[in-house]
């Protein structure tokens, strides 16, 4: 299902979408590292509050809303006429990998939550590793838009 109307507009919605990409990016790539430091620093210390108000304002004020933006945009292109070719594989695989992301998204939040109540338990060493997520993703999604090779 396409709907007409959109047309005239796809560069702009292309344009907004890519954007809202980069915001979302900036977000999973610098949420990640802050926990990674905030695991250096003792429960109840300034600086540990510090970090709980620099992850809840990352994640509220930027992760969340680029998250939607990027969603809401990408569904619009996916109802542009001629845009998506449903045979395409590696479409289907970017539509995995964004899932995955969102996913990913989910465990931040959740993560953030347990930080926020003094209740991490992982290490700084789990928190590294997270952290290659969201890169791994991100690079073959990209290739998949771009490059499209299958
Ligand atoms: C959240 C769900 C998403 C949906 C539904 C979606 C959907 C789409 C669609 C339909 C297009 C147009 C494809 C075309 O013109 O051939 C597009 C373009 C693009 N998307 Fe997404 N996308 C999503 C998330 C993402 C993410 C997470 C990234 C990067 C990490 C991304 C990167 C791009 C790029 C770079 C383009 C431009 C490709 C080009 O035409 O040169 N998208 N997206």
């Amino acid at each position: 299902m396409t709907i007409d109307a959109l047309g005239p507009f796809l560069l702009y919605t292309k344009s907004l979408h890519v954007i809202s990409v980069i915001a979302w990016m900036a977000g999973l790539f610098y949420l990640p590292r802050l926990f990674i430091y905030h695991c250096d620093v003792p429960r109840g210390s300034a600086e540990s509050e510090r970090f709980k108000v620099m992850e809840r304002r990352l994640y509220k004020q930027i992760m969340s809303p680029a998250m939607h933006a990027t969603w809401m945009f990408g569904i619009l292109l996916v109802l542009t006429p001629g845009v998506i070719d449903w045979h395409a594989k590696w479409w289907h695989v970017k539509l995995a990998m964004v899932i995955l992301m969102t996913g990913f998204q989910g465990a931040c939040s959740k993560w953030r939550k347990l930080f926020l109540e003094d209740r991490n338990t992982k290490s700084q060493r789990f928190y590294r590793f997270a952290n290659e997520v969201p890169t791994v993703l991100m690079v073959i999604i990209v290739i998949m838009v771009i490059a499209q090779p299958f």
